[in-house]
């Protein structure tokens, strides 16, 4: 089934019910005892354009010009914004914190996706940093969403050290790949289909339908919010430097497009055969696309080096190159996960082996902490019942914080690893890790 046949778990219905939801009371009662507002922000009012201007000074960068601001207003609707205010301040009607969050989906092993609540431009002015303002924004986010019924939430970070504290954690790593292309040689497929050059609105226009076609195949990939294409494609009217990007598209030997890519290319004026190339997006459907698209960009003429992010940590190109030491691969945390409600969330997505598996789950914020039995059948299908005194008979015993729970959540980390870390106790974590393994691994090829 394609995305497109499927009824979405997160249905418009229900995003504009969360987008339109109230700020969470008790962060709201807590921040105003230190004078501060905690209010939700409106996108079509003038309180906009001081809080885009407060995330971007969060995130080190100048100030917007009101193009940029009248573009980023027209692409927010679908997300909830919330501020908090110092009425005391000189430049009150600018936010000192921001956050934005939205429901959405996210894929899980197995082909399924489970509604999502993401959250992003988390900023906490200079001025009121370390005063407990990003954990009430949080927490509350996290009790907005619980409220909710969503049962995951997720997002992408500029530092690793920052939301463990709350329950997430790195469940699909991403892989940064530099490619020697002369070194590499290309040894794989040779499809049938061809490879043109596009315009980059075209491929605007062809990439959300090909990622609604795929993006339920890899765990740990978003429905991606419309503006993300747009910024790819440098088809908003303030992009930068979009000329820069060439857009390619293969297309199979029925006719059908079946793979998208952009990239950016650097000269090397000291010498021309040896210039960089830049993936910035690369999306296939099915393995004649992946394989035609690599060939093309590793077999350009006058390059020497091709570098591509947010890959996943197992990618078949490795397997497509004469030589893997052409390949030189820096791993990193990339999508991180929060479990709110365990049934919900475990029983959508599907596991690597039949089992019995009695956690025993403990969460500071108190969303997820309990006592869970997750009953795996033959085809891979998990059902959850809660257990008290002792497990039942056969079962594996775990025991472990909601960190290390969501970071198992997508199948990209084994429970044996994070037992022999000391994060998880278990007298057979090796038989828990083969039911929640995945055989592919998760990836998450955007920021957001
Ligand atoms: C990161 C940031 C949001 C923290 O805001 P803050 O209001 O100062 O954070 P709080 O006072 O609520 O601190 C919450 C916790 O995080 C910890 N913390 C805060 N900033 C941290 C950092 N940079 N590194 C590690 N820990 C940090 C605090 O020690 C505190 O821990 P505790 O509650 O477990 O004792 C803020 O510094 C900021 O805006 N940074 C720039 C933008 C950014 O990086 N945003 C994150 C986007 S993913």
């Amino acid at each position: 089934m394609t995305t497109a046949d499927r009824v979405p778990v997160a249905s418009e219905a229900d995003r504009s019910a969360y987008r339109a939801g109230p700020v969470d009371e008790q962060s709201r009662a807590r921040l105003a005892e230190g004078g501060l507002d905690y209010r939700r922000t409106s996108i079509d009012g003038d309180d906009f354009a001081p809080w885009l201007q407060s995330v971007a000074r969060g995130f080190l960068d100048g100030e917007r010009t009101p193009e940029q601001i009248a573009s980023s207003r027209e692409r927010s609707g679908y997300r909830r914004l919330t501020g908090v205010y110092d009425p005391a301040a000189p430049v009150s009607e600018a936010p000192v914190a921001t956050i934005a969050s939205w429901l959405g989906e996210l894929s899980v092993p197995g082909g399924a996706a489970v509604p999502a609540c993401a959250i992003s431009a988390v900023t906490v002015a200079p001025t009121h940093r370390r005063r407990g303002i990003a954990r009430a924004m949080l927490e509350g986010e996290l009790r907005a969403a619980a409220d909710a019924g969503i049962p995951v939430a997720m997002l992408t970070v500029s530092e690793s050290t920052l939301y463990g504290r709350y329950g997430f954690a790195p469940a699909a790593a991403s892989a940064s790949w530099r490619i020697e292309t002369r070194r590499a040689a290309w040894i794989g497929p040779r499809p049938e289909g061809r490879v043109d050059f596009i315009s980059r609105e075209t491929l605007r226009g062809l990439a959300p339908a090909l990622h609604e076609r795929v993006r339920l195949a890899l765990a740990g990939e978003i429905d991606v919010p419309g503006s993300h294409w747009d910024g790819f494609a440098g088809t908003s009217p303030t992009a930068e430097k979009a000329g820069e990007k060439r857009a390619i598209q293969y297309t199979d030997a029925a006719g059908e497009v079946r793979g998208l890519a952009l990239y950016t290319v650097r000269e090397n004026h000291d010498d021309f055969t040896k210039a960089s190339v830049r993936v910035v997006y690369l999306l296939t459907d099915g393995d004649d696309a992946y394989a035609a698209l690599w060939r093309f960009l590793l077999e350009l003429d006058l390059v020497a080096e091709v570098n591509a992010d947010e890959l996943s940590v197992d990618e078949p190109l490795l397997w497509m190159i004469a030589d893997q030491r052409a390949a030189t691969i820096t791993l990193r945390d990339h999508q991180y996960v929060r479990i709110l409600d365990v049934a919900a969330a475990l029983e959508v997505r599907r596991y690597g082996a039949p089992g019995l598996i009695a956690l025993d789950v403990s969460d500071a914020l108190g969303h997820a902490a309990g006592r869970y039995l997750l009953e795996v059948d033959a085809e891979g299908v998990g059902r959850v019942r809660a257990w008290e005194g002792d497990a039942p008979a056969g079962a594996v015993e775990v025991s472990l914080g909601i960190e290390e729970l969501s970071a198992t959540y997508l199948g990209g980390v084994s429970l044996a690893t994070l037992a022999a870390a000391g994060r998880v106790r278990s007298a057979d974590a090796a038989a828990a890790a083969r039911v929640l393994s995945w055989h592919t691994a998760p990836r998450l090829s955007i920021w957001y």
